[in-house]
C-alpha cells in the first residue's frame, strides 16, 4: 500500500527532519508509529499523505508516486490524513458543507456528494448541519474521519489524533480506528498514548528522523528494553503481563485489552468467567 525508499527530507528552512527512511506498508495492515517531539512523526504522516513530498528518495502509495502532481486527485483519493487538531480541517461552518467541498473538488456529481454524506454522518453519528464550531472536540475529530470516508480513501493516516481529547474522546476515536481496521482499512497511527499501540500490528519507534526500531505487536513483550532504551513507557497491559510472569504466573501474553487481560487472568487462576 505504502512503499518508501531511501526517504530524505528537509523543509524549506535546510533542516533535516527525516532521513534514511526505508518502508513497506501492506494493505490492510496497521502500524504504529511512536517517538519523542521532533522525531519526524508528523513530517512522515504528511509524506504518507502526499502534503509534503521527499527531497530525496520516493514515497508511493497503491503506486502513485506522491511527486506527480498530475496524480494529485488520485492520491486525495487513496490517503487521507487526520491531524491532531481537527480544527485545523474545518473550513466551512457546517460539517455537511466541509464534507460537501472536498469531495466537489473530486468532480463528483451532487447526487453522489449526498449520498456520500450520508453515509458517513450515519457511520460517524454527526449530525448534517450542525455548526461544526460548536462540536466538542471529540466529535470534530469524528467530521474529520468522516472528511475521509467521504472520499473513499483505503489508507488513512492518523497523526495524534486523540491527543487533544478527554479520556472519553480518546478511547471513543482509539476504538473508531480499531473498527476501521477491522472494516480493512490501512491504518497508520501516530500516537503519543503508549498504550494504544496495542490495537496495532507493527510498532515503528521513529528518532531524530529515522526509524530506529521497528517490531510486530506479538514482539512486544521480547521489545520492552528497546521502548526503555528509547524512553518510551510500556503499555500499561504489558507491564502488568510482564510483572506477573516475573512471579511466574503462566498468563497468556496476547491480551490487547482490559478485557482480554481479565480473560486471562482468569484462565490462570482458575476461575470461572
Ligand atoms: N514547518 C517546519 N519548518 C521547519 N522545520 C520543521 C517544520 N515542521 C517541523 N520541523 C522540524 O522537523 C523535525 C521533525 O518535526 P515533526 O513535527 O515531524 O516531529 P514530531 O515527531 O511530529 O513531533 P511532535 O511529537 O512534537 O508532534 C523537528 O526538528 C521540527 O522542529
Ligand atoms: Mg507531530
Amino acid at each position: 500500500m505504502i512503499a518508501i525508499s531511501n526517504l530524505y527530507y528537509a523543509y524549506p528552512s535546510g533542516k533535516a527532519a527525516l532521513s534514511g527512511i526505508n518502508l513497506r506498508i501492506e494493505k490492510g495492515e496497521f502500524v504504529a508509529v511512536v517517538g519523542h517531539n521532533g522525531s519526524g512523526k508528523s513530517t512522515l504522516a504528511r509524506i504518507m499523505a502526499g502534503i509534503e513530498r521527499p527531497s530525496r528518495g520516493s514515497c508511493t502509495v497503491n503506486g502513485i508516486d506522491t511527486r506527480d502532481k498530475t496524480k494529485f486527485l488520485e492520491l486525495r483519493r487513496t490517503a487521507g490524513i487526520v491531524f491532531q487538531n481537527p480544527e485545523n480541517q474545518i473550513v466551512f461552518e457546517k460539517v455537511h458543507d466541509d464534507i460537501a467541498f472536498a469531495l466537489k473538488n473530486l468532480g463528483l456529481a451532487q447526487d453522489e456528494i449526498e449520498r456520500r454524506i450520508d453515509e458517513v454522518i450515519k457511520s460517524m453519528k454527526i449530525e448534517r448541519f450542525t455548526d461544526s464550531f460548536e462540536l466538542s472536540m471529540g466529535q470534530k475529530q469524528r467530521a474529520a474521519i468522516a472528511g475521509v470516508l467521504a472520499m473513499r480513501c483505503e489508507c488513512i493516516i492518523f497523526d495524534e489524533p486523540t491527543a487533544m481529547l478527554d479520556p472519553r474522546g480518546k478511547k471513543d476515536i482509539h476504538n473508531i480506528i480499531v473498527e476501521l481496521h477491522k472494516k480493512g482499512f490501512t491504518i497508520v497511527y501516530v500516537t503519543n498514548v503508549i498504550d494504544e499501540v496495542l490495537s496495532a500490528d507493527r510498532i515503528l519507534i521513529l528518532d531524530s528522523g529515522s526509524i530506529k526500531h521497528e517490531f510486530k505487536r506479538d514482539e512486544l513483550l521480547e521489545n520492552v528494553e528497546t521502548l526503555k532504551s528509547f524512553s518510551l513507557e510500556m503499555p500499561l497491559i504489558m507491564d502488568i503481563i510482564v510483572r506477573l510472569k516475573g512471579r511466574n504466573v503462566d498468563i497468556d501474553t496476547s491480551a490487547r485489552t482490559v478485557d482480554e487481560l481479565v480473560e486471562n487472568l482468569t484462565n490462570v487462576m482458575g476461575g470461572s468467567k
